[in-house]
């Protein structure tokens, strides 16, 4: 993909997986890494029909693209997707560890352990069983670069979220020590961490007068991220205009993590 200043997203004969690319960032993501030329595997765990749309559309623009289910959580699951990913893909270049679930708000001590495992399960398991089926294929390769898609929430607390903050953070460290284990392997291991975008998950929030002026009073900037700000993001660290980024979380929040409350006062 050329981008508005004519540098070059180059992604031509990648294969890349999305996992959770039915909807919102996922998405996006599968949209631009597939318009950077590369073949890309949409993955779905319930929605099977948005799945077969995106792949549809990029079929019809001139891309490459086959859908793929299941649940990123169970580690069998994963196996199989990745197998079915060999055969009608070839070996993976790319992964993106997108699938994830906020859970719902619940504090501590008055939750439902049931719900915190399963967060754990989806926002850090998943993305483990994935990346150790892409670390085994890309060892093979040579190379290869795996994006975990975290948020502002690896680093800041969230009242009600224990379960997903603690999940972004432990992925964030995985990022790390993962990165350290294959970095003499030619593989690159990275983390995007997108602030609020406007996507279905925090529909709740963005969706309601009330919570989003609150909102909008934690962003530097005055408004909400685009998926595409994230999609961009994710293109760029696939590609090898940032081959020397590694075990690193690259920020895409607007300046969430700039205390704007600190504008006033202090
Ligand atoms: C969550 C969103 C939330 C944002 C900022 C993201 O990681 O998924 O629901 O709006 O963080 O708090």
């Amino acid at each position: 993909m050329i981008n508005k200043t004519g540098i070059n997203i180059d992604l031509k004969d990648r294969v890349a997986l999305v996992t959770g690319s039915s909807s919102g960032l996922g998405m996006e993501i599968a949209k631009y890494l597939a318009k950077s030329g590369a073949t890309v595997a949409i993955h779905y765990h319930s929605q099977k029909q948005p799945a077969d749309q995106v792949a549809n559309e990029i079929n019809s623009n001139g891309g490459k693209a086959k859908v793929f289910g299941g649940d990123v959580s169970n580690r069998a699951e994963v196996e199989s997707i990745f197998k079915s990913i060999d055969v009608e893909l070839g070996p993976l270049d790319i992964l993106v560890n997108n699938a994830g679930i906020d859970g719902k708000r619940q504090l501590c001590g008055e939750d439902n352990p049931d719900d915190w495992e399963n967060v754990i399960a989806v926002d850090l398991m998943g993305p483990y069983y994935c990346a150790r089926e892409a670390v085994k294929r890309m060892k093979k390769a040579g190379h290869g670069v795996i994006i975990n898609i975290t948020s502002v929430h690896e680093y800041i607390p969230w009242s009600g979220y224990t379960a997903y903050s603690s999940a972004k953070a432990g992925l964030s460290m995985f990022t790390k020590t993962l990165a350290q284990e294959v970095s003499e392997l030619g593989i690159r291991v990275v983390s995007v961490a997108p602030g609020a975008i406007k996507t279905p998950i925090n529909k709740d929030v963005w969706g309601n007068p009330t919570t989003s002026k609150d909102l909008m009073t934690k962003i530097s900037m005055p408004r909400m991220g685009e998926t595409s700000d994230i999609a961009e993001a994710v293109a760029f660290m696939a590609s090898d205009m940032a081959s020397y980024i590694t075990g690193t979380t690259l920020v895409v929040d607007g300046g969430m993590l700039l205390y704007p409350a600190f504008k006033h006062g202090g």
